[in-house]
């Protein structure tokens, strides 16, 4: 009876484990599979203006944008993880320095980059927030690509991506935002121009960097990924909904919030939302009290 027992368990538990394998094989085999797609998009491109106005304004979206957080100050790249179980990413080194863009990237490649979230073969961009800068209007991605291609050329190669087991199975699980191509409304037409008054609609255009955390809806949820807090409510309905809109910015500027807690700048960007003008965070406040 007992060695009856003791071979169900093995024959069972052998069985779970090899489930699992083959479940795991299935689920690396699907994301490389992902990974070398190539997509088409028409070509498109933008009048770049290389006025010093453009520059100027496309050197502080790159900041508020967090383009620099990912990409570096100096936007030679920068290596985002690199450990056994989630692989290795890096972003891109966006100078024409060594192991940066090629001579001829164009602006043409930069729309494809920022509006379909793939490189100038059609691949996907790994992890780049590409369904968020497709949300940019016209003005601002040209003037993004307007600073970023007369920035100094910095030589920095980057070692090539590894994808490893947790990213494979949290994208398979769709709780990591691997493939924004797969996200984006590639026939959404962009539009020319953001509305550039203090006020809700300002608020609501800028809030896009802040929906991959705070989610779609601002209420919050989950940690984005295990080892960080949970995403606070930034609707009328949590704190901000307390705070005035001194208490508000003088959050975002420091990092501290009105009941003293130090935010680590890794678990929320503030030293990001610390660049934001005046005009910017009283619009995010005004939009966030908005919503319910
Ligand atoms: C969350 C981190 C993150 C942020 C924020 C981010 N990027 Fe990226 N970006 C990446 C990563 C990672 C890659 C590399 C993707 C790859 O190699 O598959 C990348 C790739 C790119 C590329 C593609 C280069 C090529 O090979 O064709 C461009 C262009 C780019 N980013 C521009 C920007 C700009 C401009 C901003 C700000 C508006 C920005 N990125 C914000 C992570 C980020
Ligand atoms: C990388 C993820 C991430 C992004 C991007 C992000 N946040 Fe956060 N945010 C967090 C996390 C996590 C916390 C909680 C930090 C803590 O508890 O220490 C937080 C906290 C906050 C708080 C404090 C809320 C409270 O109730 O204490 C405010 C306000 C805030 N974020 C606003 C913003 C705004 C505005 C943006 C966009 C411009 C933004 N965040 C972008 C992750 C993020």
């Amino acid at each position: 009876m007992l060695r009856k027992i003791a071979k169900w368990t093995g024959i069972v538990l052998g069985s779970i484990l090899l489930l699992a394998l083959v479940g795991y094989f299935l689920i690396s085999r699907n994301i490389s599979q992902r990974i070398e797609k190539t997509y088409t998009f028409a070509d498109e491109s933008l009048n770049a203006p290389n006025d010093s106005n453009a520059i100027r304004r496309g050197q502080h979206l790159v900041v508020i944008k967090g383009c620099t957080d990912c990409h570096g100050n100096n936007l030679s790249g920068k290596i985002m993880m690199d450990d056994a179980s989630l692989g290795r990413l890096s972003a891109a080194n966006l100078t024409k320095g060594k192991g940066g863009l090629p001579a001829d990237y164009s602006t043409t490649d930069w729309v494809r980059a920022l509006r379909h979230g793939v490189d100038r073969v059609g691949h996907p961009l790994l992890f780049m927030p590409s369904h968020e800068t497709t949300l940019l209007s016209q003005q601002d991605m040209a003037a993004i690509i307007a600073y970023c291609q007369q920035i100094p050329p910095v030589d920095h190669e980057l070692p090539a991506e590894k994808i490893g087991p947790i990213v494979n199975v949290m994208t398979y699980l769709d709780k990591m935002p691997l493939f924004s191509v797969e996200k984006i409304d590639h026939d959404r037409p962009m539009v020319a121009k953001a509305d550039s008054t203090e006020g809700i609609a300002l608020g609501k255009y800028l809030a896009v960097s802040c929906s991959g955390c705070h989610r779609p809806d601002f209420k919050g949820g989950d940690p984005v990924a295990p080892g960080f807090p949970p995403v606070p409510n930034l609707t009328s309905t949590g704190n901000v909904g307390k705070w005035t809109q001194e208490q508000f910015m003088a959050t975002l500027r420091t990092g501290k919030t009105p009941s003293g807690h130090q935010i680590n700048n890794e678990n929320m960007p503030w030293k990001m939302t610390a660049q934001y003008e005046q005009k910017e965070l009283a619009s995010l406040y005004q939009y966030f009290r908005s919503l319910h």
